[in-house]
């Protein structure tokens, strides 16, 4: 165990921090072994990783100094932020900007930032199509991790850019699955009109992580999407109704409706999913589902995801 290279994982105990440790760990012959970042080592999700033979550390992406101590050593860092715990896009800049400090302190030799889209590169703010949301973003949790990428190349830290794509776990725990109508059917709603949108089983995006860092310096420097499958509404209705035995309809309201749904950060949301339709074929080439397969044979697609969750989708 020794002689294997460290890779330091933020957000360890989460979805995509948590599938990197496990496709780490699950590869006992390969190269490397992982050191799950947390900030709680004595938590439950924290021994499951300590059990898997991960070295579990105390580190907070807020808190530069134990980002640098959990980073010495190592040979590589998969490098994730939080918006949604806390909704501040500065404050995910600040976060990106300490993991990227202290992957130069350490002289890693491997990163891999788990960014976005700035996607006022497409959609500028004087364009009305979508609102501007707190005053200078159109999708404030795509925009803030796409807007600190210059941060990882300026300081010359040898970076693969990963783009996650929707995890169908948030038809399990983000409320984004079917609903129940007036009348008692299912409905799946999205404002994604007739697009494809790229889709992604959580786990699925640490396994291609993997092959990432497997195919090491390579890929330094290039932007890498990872999707499952790229799937219409409608298609991904249909896919719930053959699993679930129950029919789904999609309805495709407008991005506006979706965007007063009035939960925190529908807005940014409903500009994320408009951004989707609406740049459907920038999203998608980058998520190429043949690329993601070939870093991570395991890749799902969505009914075979389906067909291991659908008993996890809430169906009120
Ligand atoms: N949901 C989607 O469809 C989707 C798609 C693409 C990208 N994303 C992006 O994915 C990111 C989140 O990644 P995830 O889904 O893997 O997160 P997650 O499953 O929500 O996990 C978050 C983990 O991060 C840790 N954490 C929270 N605040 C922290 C802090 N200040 N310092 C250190 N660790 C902290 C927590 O671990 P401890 O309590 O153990 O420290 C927690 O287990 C978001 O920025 C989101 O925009 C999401």
């Amino acid at each position: 165990m020794a002689d294997k290279k460290i890779i330091a994982v933020a957000g360890a105990t989460g979805a995509q921090g948590g599938g990197m440790v496990r496709a780490i760990q699950s590869d006992s012959g390969g190269p490397f072994r992982a050191r799950a970042l947390t900030r709680d080592v004595n938590s439950d999700k924290a021994k499951e990783l300590a059990a898997l033979g991960a070295e579990v550390v105390a580190a907070d992406v807020d808190d530069s100094k134990s980002l640098e101590q959990a980073f010495a050593g190592a040979y590589g860092a998969y490098c994730v932020t939080f918006y949604w715990a806390h909704l501040s896009p500065e404050r995910e800049g600040a976060s990106a900007t300490n993991l990227a400090r202290a992957a130069k302190a350490a002289g890693l030799r491997h990163v891999i930032w788990s960014t976005l889209e700035d996607t006022r590169k497409w959609v500028p703010l004087n364009d009305d199509r979508m609102p501007t949301l707190m005053g200078k973003y159109k999708v404030p949790h795509f925009d803030a991790k796409g807007e600190v990428d210059h941060v990882f190349s300026d300081l010359g830290v040898p970076t693969t850019f990963l783009l996650a794509s929707f995890y169908w776990e948030n038809f399990i725990f983000f409320g984004a699955g079917p609903k129940k109508g007036a009348d008692g059917t299912l409905a799946l709603t999205l404002p994604i009109g007739g697009a494809k949108m790229a889709g992604v089983a959580a786990d699925d995006i640490g396994g291609a992580a993997y092959g990432i860092f497997k195919k090491g310096p390579e890929l330094v420097g290039q932007r890498i999407g990872v999707a499952g499958e790229h799937l219409t509404g409608a298609e991904m209705a249909a896919k719930l109704t053959r699993a679930l035995g129950k029919p789904v309809a999609f309805n495709a309201v407008p991005p506006e409706v979706y965007r007063g749904f009035g939960f925190p950060g529908a807005d940014d949301l409903g500009n994320m999913f408009q951004f989707y339709r609406d740049f459907e074929k920038v999203c998608n080439d980058i998520r190429d589902v043949a690329r993601s397969r070939s870093l991570y044979p395991g890749l799902q697609g969505f009914e075979q995801w389906l067909s291991r969750n659908k008993s996890r989708i809430p169906l009120e």
